[in-house]
């Protein structure tokens, strides 16, 4: 199984601190972009892959949908999840998106917030998820943007006229990138907007939304250190239907 960098204990314990690791979906600013592109939840299996601490699985339940299947990898995110969860509609697994391997036909809805960036093979993750879907399934998901994951090092950041530049770093190669994130070292894997798109539409997806999220004036309003996410994007949200 893939070597984990939330499982390494000084990562785990800052991720734990963040405000979406604590306060839960509320924490996260992103996620009322997020759940406009999701469908009613009522009656659906649920596939949420990379589900971390398991909120969007214990929120999905809220909101109606009959399971979830919640995958991750590390298992200290599970053992989290699991501690915050009593409702056996509610399934945690350990397993790798890498090789992901779920059923055919059997979900209504996948989801998936900020892994899959970290994961190398979507050529076999993508496919394995619209055969996972019936027909017409919505499959929402983010990712760091593109943009995000080919940073130039920090020292590389200029300023010009008073404003801050973020040059990137070799945008069209793609693949492993390290970063200090939480911990030295973090293995990212970049990949172009472009690819994102042809892997969907390869792995037989209807692209129905792509967005490139920033904060809203009104988020930046209740929280001004946020104006910084405006100058270049940190999250691609995207949603597509399989076919
Ligand atoms: C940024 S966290 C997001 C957690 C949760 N989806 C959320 O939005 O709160 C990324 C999650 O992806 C998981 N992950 C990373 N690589 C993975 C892989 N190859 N297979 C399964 N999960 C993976 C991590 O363990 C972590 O829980």
């Amino acid at each position: 199984m893939t070597r984990n960098i939330y499982d390494q204990e000084d990562f785990f314990a800052g991720y734990s601190r963040l405000p979406r690791s604590v306060q839960g979906l509320d924490g996260a600013a992103e996620w009322p972009a997020m759940r406009a592109l999701l469908p009613a939840m009522t009656g659906r299996r649920v596939l949420d892959l990379g589900c971390g601490f398991g909120w969007f699985a214990r929120w999905a339940r809220r909101e109606g949908a009959a399971s979830v299947l919640a995958i991750d990898v590390s298992a200290k995110m599970l053992a989290r999840a699991a501690e915050m969860t009593n409702d056996p509609a509610i399934t945690y697994a350990r397993g790798d998106l890498e090789m992901l391997d779920v059923p055919a036909a059997a979900f209504d809805l996948a989801y998936s917030s900020l892994a899959f960036h970290y994961v190398a093979n979507l050529e076999h993750t993508f496919p394995v998820i619209r055969r996972a879907l019936t027909p017409g399934a919505p499959f929402v998901f983010s990712v760091e943007h593109p943009l995000y994951t080919a940073p130039s090092a920090p020292g590389f950041v200029t300023a010009v006229d008073g404003r801050r530049v973020w040059p990137l770093d070799r945008y069209l190669d793609e693949g492993e990138r390290k970063t200090d994130w939480l911990a030295t070292g973090v293995i990212k894997r970049h990949r172009t907007i472009g690819t994102y798109v042809r892997l969907l539409l390869g792995a037989g997806f209807t692209l129905t939304h792509l967005e490139e999220w920033g904060p809203t004036d009104a988020q930046i309003a209740q929280h001004p250190e946020w104006a910084v996410e405006r100058d270049r994007p940190p999250f691609m949200l995207v949603a597509a239907r399989s076919s």
